[in-house]
């Protein structure tokens, strides 16, 4: 698999994540509008791969306006804007915009570090994750779930809820994964059973509602999720579906752990209340392959991200310490 996202000549290429599974294709964004629409129809996902876009983006913008830093600023704001509850797009922008005084180049610059650094980050932070797990559990293999997808895809490379999982199935200590689907757009179905089944990491598919329950039925030995914003009481906003998995988790003594760069920690928001969760269009939810699925005209309740107060996570693992 290729790095999700990279830079080549003058543009960003990135893996087509809508045409998954069915089709692994790339696509090229060489204007900061592609770029957006790209983040918005979630061709381009994920916090931390989100955030490494933002960077690049910045490297666009400052490339399409040399020596007009007004221009440059409209663009990254545009597109820090362009899905608001992970943190990791405005931390993104912001970083490149930073070098933005030295040139085109510096700012093209700072974003490929971003996006040399992500593999590094996720790698010490899924290993931080497997130690943890070997405190309760030891060596024995274990069954795991997860939701949505916190993969290579929602990264550069590696993952982080999945790369923690990566880590403990080379050292044979994965028994299986239990992927949700992740309705509505079945980042799970789609994406994450891909990554599983390309590494020949045992798993199984279930649909949301079944998660909570397998974990009330003793089937489950650790919750192991991605983050868009940790708020800085350690509150955590998700994929929607999250906060049932979490509340399961804790009526069963089940470890609920949330695998983080510390990019995704957000010390200016102080509690998951104030966290702005994206609400997409009906259409995710009311159609099914293309075609109305319920009564037409019916109202649609679609938030993409739902809060787990920070009492239900046994842990936000982040490459440098468990948080807070
Ligand atoms: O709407 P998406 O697919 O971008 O949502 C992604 C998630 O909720 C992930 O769990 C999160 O970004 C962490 S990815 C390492």
């Amino acid at each position: 698999m290729d790095r999700t996202l990279d830079w080549n000549d003058g543009a960003i290429v990135a893996i087509d994540q809508c045409a998954l599974p069915a089709e692994y294709r790339m696509i090229r964004l060489d204007t900061v509008d592609a770029l957006i629409a790209a983040l918005q129809r979630l061709a381009i996902r994920g916090a931390p791969a989100i955030g490494v876009a933002g960077g690049l983006g910045v490297a666009l913008a400052a490339f399409a306006h040399p020596g007009d830093a007004a221009a440059v600023r409209a663009d990254a704001a545009r597109l820090a804007a362009a899905r608001p509850t992970a943190v990791n797009l405005d931390w993104g922008v912001r970083r490149a915009l930073a070098r933005l005084p030295e040139g085109p180049d510096a700012v093209l610059a700072e974003a490929l570090v971003m996006v040399d650094e992500d593999e590094r980050v996720n790698r010490a932070a899924g290993k931080r994750t497997a130690d943890l797990l070997a405190e309760r559990y030891g060596d024995r293999p274990l069954r795991l779930l997860t939701h949505c997808n916190a993969g290579a895809l929602a990264t550069v490379a590696w993952g982080t809820a999945l790369g923690a999982v990566r880590e403990l199935a080379a050292a044979g200590r994965v028994e299986s994964v239990l992927a949700t689907e992740t309705r509505p757009l079945r980042q799970g179905a789609r994406l994450t059973v891909w990554e599983l089944a390309a590494e020949g990491i045992p798993h199984m598919l279930c649909v949301d509602s079944a998660g909570p329950a397998a974990i009330g039925a003793g089937l489950i030995d650790a919750v192991i999720v991605g983050a868009d914003r940790v708020a800085a009481n350690g509150d955590v906003a998700n994929k929607v579906g999250t906060y049932a998995l979490a509340c399961a988790a804790a009526r069963s003594g089940v470890p609920f752990l949330v695998v983080a760069p510390e990019s995704t920690i957000d010390a200016a928001t102080p509690t998951g209340a104030q966290i702005v969760i994206e609400q997409r269009d009906a259409a995710e939810v009311t159609d099914w392959a293309g075609e109305l699925a319920t009564v037409p005209g019916t109202r649609v309740y679609n938030p993409a991200f739902d809060v787990t107060p920070a009492e239900l996570v046994t842990a936000v693992v982040t490459e440098l310490r468990l948080y807070p």
